[in-house]
């Protein structure tokens, strides 16, 4: 950390503070405010936490500017090419990539923990056959915590890593169940025998009727889309993990939160949106009046799969995903939606309105294309997302609860209601 400071003067007192900036290893220094209120009496104001670093954390980092992306230290592109998505989860959890016998006993560790309760099939059968997998998801995950009661102990290391374990073990089961229960087909046990992603194509698509192979086009893809979208730092959901954690509540519970977070459209359940959109604009010729749409204030539509809070500069994982959408569909067949997409990307990145804002195509942009072409149904692409990003999650929760200066989140507010007044009596209202 350097000796830089910034002085804040109070101009209706005269009193001056002045404050720390933290540096860090990459990235702007954060000014430390933490003495803004005992010193001068007032908070600081950042709605949507645009200008606020919520915590100090040494997994992933992110260049907006330049397009960056890396888990603890390591560019994503040389992990999507060399990595396999549980080497990946490896290094999130334990802050280095495994060597040979590590990685053979953590995927040995994740194996063993594949299966879910039998008592959690039960209860995911009462759903609606037509609920939303991601409804179910979260659902299902928070309930975990009335199964697993002997690795909720959150000061003992072994049973958080035991528990990071089991989450990311049982959520592609959980996944391919909430599936098979929308199509009313019968939940398959994993089988462990498979890769980690082998193993959810089978849950999938493999029938107990009938033998089952995972395509290694397939297996490649789907392994690669969930290393890229294993962690992401303080994004919407893992901020949502850190705060209802926070309170000291179990880990289910506090990525069921992350995971209700990350089904809205502005976050995950824009890959979603976007194959809907690319649907409703339906062919080139209508491009125009959609882009023209989402320039408009008045109308609320907007290029879903464009534009990230942090990147104002291609989304490194777009530019990735966007290959292998090509190198899947040749064997998968073409799709026009993937035309529509490139035209629309191409005509967008050449708008004044696109450009000015920096907007460019983000993770969900192309990845739904893939989805689709693999025969994951529009409702499970986010559940795809979340699998992914269970491990962020767990990393991140465990990062915060084993600090010991770990403290409840609780934001401050500029409280704009009524002053104080008395209740009148109820035939004066
Ligand atoms: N289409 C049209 N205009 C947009 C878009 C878009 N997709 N995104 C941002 N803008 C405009 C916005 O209207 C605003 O214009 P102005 O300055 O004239 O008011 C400007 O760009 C800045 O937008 P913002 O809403 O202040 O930016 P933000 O950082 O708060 O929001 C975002 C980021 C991702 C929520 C937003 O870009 C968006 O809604 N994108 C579409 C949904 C999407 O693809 N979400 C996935 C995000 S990446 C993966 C993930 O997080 O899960």
């Amino acid at each position: 950390m350097g000796n830089r400071t910034i002085t804040l003067t109070d101009n209706s007192t005269g009193k001056s503070i002045e404050l720390p900036l933290l540096e860090g290893t990459a990235g702007a220094p954060v000014l430390d405010v933490r003495s803004l209120n005992k010193e001068l009496g007032c908070f600081t104001f950042d709605p949507g936490f645009k200008a606020t670093a919520s915590c100090e954390s040494t997994i992933t980092y992110l260049d907006g500017a330049k397009g960056e992306l890396m888990y603890r230290g390591y560019p994503i592109e040389q992990l999507a090419e060399h990595c396999s998505f549980l080497e990946v989860c490896y290094l999130l959890l334990h802050g280095d990539l495994p060597n040979k016998d590590e990685k053979d006993t953590f995927v040995d560790e994740i194996r063993y923990h594949t299966m879910i309760n039998e008592g959690l099939r039960t209860f995911l059968s009462g759903f609606r056959y037509d609920a939303h997998p991601m409804a179910m998801m979260t659902g299902v995950i928070g309930s975990l915590s009335a199964f697993y009661h002997d690795s909720l102990n959150l000061n003992d290391p072994e049973q958080r890593m035991t528990t990071a374990h089991r989450l990311i073990a049982k959520i592609p089961t959980i996944a391919a169940a909430t599936y098979k229960h929308s199509i009313g087909e019968p939940v398959l046990y994993p089988r462990n025998d498979l890769s980690y992603t082998g193993n959810f194509l089978y849950m999938m698509w493999g029938r107990p009727t009938e033998p089952y192979e995972p395509d290694p086009v397939a297996e490649q893809a789907l392994d690669v889309l969930f290393l890229l979208h294993a962690d992401h730092e303080q994004n919407a959901s893992t901020s949502t993990v850190r705060l209802a954690g926070s309170s000291q509540t179990n880990p289910f519970g506090a990525i069921a939160a992350g995971t209700a977070s990350l089904w809205g459209p502005a976050h995950g359940g824009a890959n979603e949106a976007v194959l809907r959109m690319l649907d409703e604009i339906g062919s080139v010729d209508n491009i125009d009046k959609f882009v023209a749409r989402a320039k408009d204030k008045n109308d609320p539509f907007r290029l879903m799969g464009f534009g990230h809070r942090v990147y104002k500069n291609f989304d490194p994982r777009a530019k990735i995903i966007k290959k292998m959408a090509h190198r899947v569909l040749q064997d998968y067949g073409d799709d026009p939606r993937m035309e529509l997409a490139l035209r629309l990307e191409e005509i967008a990145l050449k708008d004044d309105y696109f450009v000015s804002r920096k907007l460019y195509p983000n993770v969900d942009f192309y990845s739904g294309i893939i989805y689709q072409a693999l025969g994951f149904p529009y409702e499970m692409f986010t559940v795809l997302f979340a699998i992914g990003r269970t491990v962020g999650w767990i990393s991140h929760w465990m990062e915060m609860v084993s600090d010991p200066k770990m403290v409840i989140g609780r934001p401050r507010q500029l409280y704009t209601g009524a002053a104080r007044r008395d209740v009148p009596p109820i035939e004066s209202r």
